[in-house]
């Protein structure tokens, strides 16, 4: 169903406000994503307010740490009751093993299910140039981001945040039974803001993409929850 593959990302500044919006979208959307911003400033309460709402939480903190503090923090993660997490890819195969290895422990004692682990490649905001110069990494980044990929399955991660444009090299490394999440999505009818490489809804699961991030088409419309049902139409014609 197209309504489990969408997902809104609530940047916004405090638990009012996101709870308005998780209110008004529940009906059609069901996974909110919680990054930095509102995390750092409602703390964990927060999962537990969307969740009593009735939705699913994808906790967006990109976890980069030695090995075993991102375990650790994976099984708090899944104490949470996360749907999804995810953790840098550049922390390494360790790292991330033992994550998935941790949380599968911690939810099997809990009973419950495993968060989905998605690793994240390159951030999107990193350029060819930067690769090279202020990462010293010398591999062009369409190789990187497919190295990385496959890192992170090789680990046991499920999938991996990837901008639109890079699902083709990550299908080719990886297969079809890796989850592909995107953000930088925009419909026709709403503005790019800072996102540069987008693509639409409808070309995004086109593409294969499984879930998609989408924030502020929705969050700043005039009217979100037609926004939001806008979306899913374009997203059911193309699947
Ligand atoms: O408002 P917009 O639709 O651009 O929001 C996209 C969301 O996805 C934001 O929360 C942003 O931080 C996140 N994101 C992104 N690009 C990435 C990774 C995450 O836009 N490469």
């Amino acid at each position: 169903m197209v309504k489990d593959k969408l997902i809104l990302a609530l940047d916004v500044d405090g638990r009012d406000e996101a709870l308005r919006v998780v209110n008004q979208l529940k009906g059609s959307i069901s996974i909110f994503k919680v990054g930095l911003q509102l995390f750092t400033r409602e703390g964990p309460e927060i999962i537990r307010l969307v969740q009593e709402a009735g939705a699913n939480v994808f906790l967006d903190a990109k976890y980069h740490d030695i090995p075993n503090t991102v375990a650790n923090a994976g099984r708090m993660a899944t104490r949470l009751g996360v749907y999804m997490f995810n953790v840098h890819a550049m922390g390494g195969y360790e790292m991330m093993a033992m994550t998935v290895e941790a949380t599968r422990k911690m939810a099997e004692e809990l009973g419950v299910r495993r968060p989905i682990i998605l690793g994240v490649t390159i951030l999107t905001s990193i350029d060819q140039k930067m690769l090279g110069r202020e990462m010293g990494i010398g591999r062009n980044m369409e190789d990187e981001i497919a190295h990385l990929a496959s890192l992170a399955k090789k680990a046991g991660l499920d999938g991996v945040v990837a901008s639109p444009k890079e699902i083709g090299i990550i299908r080719k490394a990886c297969g079809q039974d890796f989850i592909i999440l995107t953000p930088g999505i925009r419909p026709d009818w709403a503005g790019k803001d800072d996102q540069r490489r987008t693509m639409t809804p409808g070309e995004a699961v086109q593409s294969g993409a499984n879930f998609l991030v989408v924030g502020r088409p929705i969050l700043q419309a005039a009217d979100p929850l037609k926004a939001a049902n806008k979306i899913l139409e374009e997203m059911e014609k193309a699947s």
